[in-house]
């Protein structure tokens, strides 16, 4: 594939840490929806995916970013829990990741599911950067809505910013015992050997802008190579979850990072004793900025191009199983299809 604009994917970013430290938040704030107050005792117990077109970043991040600077169509957030309970669905959003967003409560510092969280990281060989979150509960926090972070920093007094720069010089600190050098995200040059923190506010949505720019700088500089994917391959991708869909039966909440899907596609999929081989009926969308897991009503697609989160109904996904592969095979070749469940198996 050459590299132009069609053939580039969008980055996928998991965004990771412990629970409760904002990771639903921070991604509402970036949708502008409010996913996180319908979930029942605000703990995430699933994964979800979001696209985020580049206009939709360029609009936020402002002044920081000028779209004509880049070329990749914007970013793939997969929200992870945090509950100690859901390490699986933690391994599985690490394992799809380009890049990641680990994400801290300055003031809570390193917990236990943050270590497991740069474990993955590290076994993965993930980029990330760090999201200190919650800056607004400094005492005596001035908030400055949606700013970026050294605009806001201004305008805080001298004791504010005393203390978040403690609880960042701490964070700094944990990440070093990690054996990771990190740095205030604007005093990194070289974000492969550097960690960048960047401290932020996922409730005010100050730094936000910041975040957004060295996530779409980051995939710019270092990943394009890897972007490019074969536009009109077959789909290959990883499903999330198995979800009953009224009037669908068992469906496949997929992450597609490479090729695409169609309508009518023989697809495998990984399943409980085998892998089951049916015919795609219904591909099923949630509009830009929504959320696939929230999303109740979706758009129903043709297809479906990588990087992409899509709900894919079937008949016989009963035995399907969540963190599976799945594959289209096309052409109905049964040499293929034979290799294709061997390697799904
Ligand atoms: P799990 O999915 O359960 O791991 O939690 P999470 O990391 O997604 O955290 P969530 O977004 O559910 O936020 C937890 C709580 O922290 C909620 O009450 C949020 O309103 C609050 N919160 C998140 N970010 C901020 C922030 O920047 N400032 C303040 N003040 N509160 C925040
Ligand atoms: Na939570
Ligand atoms: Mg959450």
């Amino acid at each position: 594939a050459t590299l132009d604009a069609g053939s580039l994917r969008t980055p996928i970013v998991a965004v990771l840490g412990h629970v409760d430290h904002g990771k639903t938040t921070l991604l509402d704030r970036i949708r502008g929806s409010a996913v996180q107050e319908g979930e029942a005792g605000a703990i995430t117990q699933h994964i979800g995916a979001t696209a985020v077109p580049l206009s939709t970043i360029s609009e936020m991040a402002g002044a920081l970013v000028d779209p004509t600077d880049f070329d990749l169509p914007g970013l793939l957030f997969i929200d992870t829990p945090g509950h100690h309970s859901f390490s699986t669905l933690r391994s599985r959003g690490g394992a799809l990741a380009d890049i990641a967003v680990l994400v801290v409560d300055v003031n809570d510092g390193f917990q236990p599911q943050t270590e497991e969280a740069i474990n993955i990281l590290k076994r993965t060989g993930t980029p990330f950067v760090v999201a200190a979150n919650k800056v607004d509960t400094t005492p005596g926090w001035n908030p400055q809505q949606g700013e970026p972070i050294q605009q806001s920093l201004e305008k805080q007094s001298e004791r504010a910013t005393s203390r978040l720069n403690e609880n960042l010089y701490e964070l700094i600190g944990d990440l070093s015992g990690e054996g990771f050098s990190a740095d205030f995200y604007w005093r990194v040059q070289d974000f492969q050997s550097n960690i960048g923190v960047v401290p932020l506010s996922a409730m005010t949505g100050e730094g936000i802008p910041d975040l957004l720019t060295v996530l779409m700088g980051l995939s710019q500089r270092y990943m394009k190579e890897e972007m490019s994917v074969d536009a009109g391959g077959p789909g290959v991708g990883t499903v999330l979850e198995v979800q009953d869909e009224r009037g669908f039966g068992a469906t496949l909440d997929v992450v597609l990072y490479d090729g695409v899907v169609r309508e009518g596609d023989t697809v495998v999929v990984g399943g409980r004793d085998e892998p089951i081989v049916t015919e795609v009926r219904a591909l099923l969308q949630p509009r830009p900025n929504a959320e696939i897991r929230a999303e109740k009503q979706f758009e129903r697609v043709e297809e479906v191009r990588a990087a992409a989160g899509v709900k894919i109904a079937a008949p016989d996904l009963d035995e399907a199983m969540s963190g599976a592969p799945v594959r289209v095979v096309r052409g109905g070749d049964e040499a293929a299809l034979e290799a294709v469940k061997r390697e799904v198996r």
